[in-house]
């Protein structure tokens, strides 16, 4: 076959390296997720494409509860359905035994909608209206509060229930990290914590039943962890010493770091993050160590993101191709920060689909939208391809079916892959008419 003509241009070696395009390193050429053709997605459910994959929901499921419960026997992952509330990807959680966290009363009927009991649905977040708050104190939710307005309008819930209710309350700490995550929840070194917890004893309403504090995101050092489960335990002694409060348990959040690569560091975050193993180890052996053997408090885990990034893909197409000015190749894909949100804090890896051979060379990759900060990856090595060819973008699984937006264009089919093979679509790429079904024209146009 005659080979495409493209102009001649004059592109910067980098010194040391034998490859005339400055990188020997290949890059990974994958064309099937969990066994099935990528070609075959393709047709069958369009471009672009998000793939879960529920093989990969399960291990990762499972390496975080066995890393848990080998060390510490009383252990409960709440799935934290911002990360992803596609409704399949929450039963799938479900169905492996995780409770449901919550941050709204939308995300709190959509775990009700799924079987989940309020009793196992955790509502935290900075905004819980009264009304919000009454109905879950009403269907035996777990709520913990983040800050003293909440404290008080339970207490007018209590009265007019006329029983006391059950609360956890959100702390938060100084844990030496950049940034201090000190705008939710009650600061426990400021002595605010200690002194809600006097207020809620001496207004004789409110029972605190657990210890919640969720210290960030994307936390690379489980000692860090390690310190917060000491300053959780050690409140917890103060509040039982000066007031007999009994934590029944203890909440730690999420924040374990996902496989994805953070923008800015040099090593792969596949390099650098930590196994479950460690956070664990780090949690565990102070939660162990601390409380008695027959009165050990529940060990809460709101993992999001570690447990869903990797299980989700996007595919998506290569529409058009141009040199720019600098000499650097671009490529334009269908796939733009309107869907893969992420994109602006993440490096994804980009994985071709086919192999035309060829050198590797810098690329920068663009999204669809005519905007300029529609970009992908800003820089990245890859072999040539072409209008038409296809790439896999991962891991996308977690904040962005969340976050993704309806711009310019309609969101695509979501399909998950079964355990078993089997491929359905868990979320139809909109149309014109959905988009369109809650406007209307007044009539005086
Ligand atoms: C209260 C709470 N729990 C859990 C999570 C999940 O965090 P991650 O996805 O980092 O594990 C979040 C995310 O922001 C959160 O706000």
């Amino acid at each position: 076959m005659k080979k495409p003509y493209e102009k001649p241009f004059i592109t910067r070696q980098q010194g040391g390296i034998i490859n005339k395009f400055g990188n020997a390193a290949p890059t990974a050429v994958a064309d099937e997720i969990d066994g099935i053709k990528v070609e075959a997605l393709v047709k069958e459910y369009g471009s672009p494409l998000f793939v879960y994959s529920e093989k990969t929901i399960h291990k990762k499921y499972r390496e975080l509860v066995d890393a848990f419960s080998l060390r510490y026997p009383r252990v409960q992952h709440a799935w934290s359905y911002k990360t992803n509330y596609l409704k399949a990807v929450c039963r799938t959680f479900h169905n492996l035994g995780s409770w449901a966290e919550v941050v709204s009363m939308m995300e709190y009927q959509m775990a009700k909608r799924l079987g989940v009991k309020p009793q196992h649905i955790i509502f935290n977040g900075p905004f819980k209206p009264y009304e919000a708050l009454r109905t879950a104190i009403i269907e035996g939710a777990m709520v913990n509060i983040d800050g003293m307005e909440e404290l008080y309008e339970i207490e007018k819930i209590a009265t007019e229930l006329d029983r006391p209710v059950n609360i956890g309350i959100r702390l938060n700490m100084s844990l030496g990290t950049y940034m201090a995550w000190d705008r939710f929840g009650i600061n426990i070194e400021s002595g605010q914590a200690y002194q809600a917890v006097k207020r809620a004893v001496a207004g004789g309403k409110i029972h605190i039943d657990g210890l919640h504090a969720h210290i960030g995101t994307f936390i690379l050092d489980p000692e860090i962890y390690r310190l917060q489960a000491q300053k959780l335990i050690e409140f917890a002694r103060l509040i039982k010493n000066d007031f007999g409060i009994h934590i029944r348990y203890i909440d730690i959040g999420g924040g374990f770091a996902s496989r994805n690569r953070l923008k800015g560091t040099y090593l792969s975050t596949a390099d650098i993050a930590p196994p479950f193993e460690r956070y664990a180890e780090a949690i565990c052996d102070e939660m162990f160590a601390s409380f008695s053997q027959n009165d050990l408090p529940l060990l809460i885990l709101e993992t999001g993101r570690a447990l869903i990034d990797e299980a989700g893909t996007i595919i998506s197409t290569v529409s058009a191709t141009k040199r720019l000015s600098n000499g650097m190749r671009a490529l334009v894909i269908d796939a733009g920060v309107n869907v893969l949100f992420t994109a602006f804090w993440y490096d994804h890896d980009i994985i071709p689909v086919n192999d035309r051979g060829g050198d590797m060379e810098d690329h920068v990759i663009y999204g669809p939208l005519c905007m300029q900060i529609d970009v992908i990856r800003p820089q990245m090595k890859l072999p040539h391809l072409e209008r038409g060819d296809r790439v896999m973008i991962r891991p996308a699984g977690a904040y962005n079916n969340t976050q993704w937006l309806q711009f310019i264009s309609l969101r695509p089919n979501v399909a998950m892959i079964g355990v078993g093979g089997a491929v359905s679509v868990i979320r139809k790429a909109e149309s014109l008419d959905y988009l369109q079904e809650l406007e209307s024209i007044p009539e005086w146009m």
